[in-house]
């Protein structure tokens, strides 16, 4: 993937690309101005973002530009405040599965999140058939340390409950051996959980069997054949439960 510099024919000079580039590969030289990759170009795309006239030239980018409307109208502060006020850590789901052109927006929304660096080293695993589900809370609760605890979650599942993935019919994660993604994939979760809600459906972060995970190397390895460090995972499904209100919070501390 790279950026390969300017059609001369299109550029009308504007330095827009030379303001831009957070590493300031471009640049004026005589009458035209020129991209020199001098510093490792992270491929924003930022050059392309703000080019009136289209002028970059870039391959193998496996994605094109997402051209604008003119105006471009994006939503109200109300609409998007409302999406995230009403918005919850959803535990009841309905025992039906998401169709895969929803599960498909949803990992788009991840493509498009921020990531440190522009580095795109995040993967996604769906776990959605039953019987890896099944392997993998059995397993979770083989390997807990505690005799009584593991007890506790044995006679859980006897009950038909799942206590780490709440019944949900889909389990997300986001996994990578680059360590920046710790912070990368809080952010494609929460961009993953924002459009799921707009597509009707509830989600949850599971943050405790994460860091379980980690430690047992062996469960990754096993099921997954994942060497990889998780750093997210995500549970969606449609809910089955329905809200009325949304809580109060404490302000924010200043
Ligand atoms: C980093 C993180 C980890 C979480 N881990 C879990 C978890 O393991 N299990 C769970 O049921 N909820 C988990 N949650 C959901 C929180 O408990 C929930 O966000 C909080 O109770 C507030 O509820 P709300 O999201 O509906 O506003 C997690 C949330 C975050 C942000």
């Amino acid at each position: 993937m790279v950026i390969k510099g300017i059609d001369i024919d299109r550029c009308n000079l504007c330095r827009e690309c030379i303001k831009e580039c957070p590493l300031g590969n471009f640049n004026k030289s005589n009458e035209d101005i020129i991209f020199d990759n001098s510093e490792n170009c992270i491929l924003c795309g930022h050059c392309i973002a703000v080019c009136q006239n289209n002028a970059i030239i870039y391959e193998d980018m496996k994605d094109v530009a997402f051209h604008f409307d003119d105006p471009f109208e994006i939503q109200s502060f109300d609409t998007i405040y409302k999406l995230l006020r009403s918005k919850r850590s959803i535990r009841q789901y309905k025992n039906q599965e998401v169709p895969k052109e929803k599960i498909e927006k949803i990992i788009e929304c991840i493509r498009y999140a921020p990531v440190g660096m522009n580095k795109r080293t995040l993967k996604c695993l769906i776990i959605t058939n039953e019987v890896k589900r099944n392997e993998l809370i059995d397993s979770i609760i083989d390997a807990i340390d505690s005799e009584e605890e593991k007890e506790e979650y044995r006679r859980k599942r006897r009950e038909k409950i799942d206590p780490f993935f709440h019944n949900a019919p889909h389990i997300l994660v986001l996994h990578s051996n680059n360590d920046w993604d710790s912070k990368n994939a809080i952010i494609g979760i929460t961009y993953a959980m924002l459009g799921a809600e707009t597509l009707g459906l509830g989600s949850c972060w599971i943050g405790g069997v994460q860091m379980f995970l980690n430690e047992k190397k062996q469960i990754k390895k096993k099921l997954f054949n994942m060497e990889d460090e998780i750093f997210g995972i995500m549970i969606f499904g449609y809910p089955a439960v329905k809200y009325f209100r949304a809580p109060p919070r404490p302000p924010i501390m200043t």
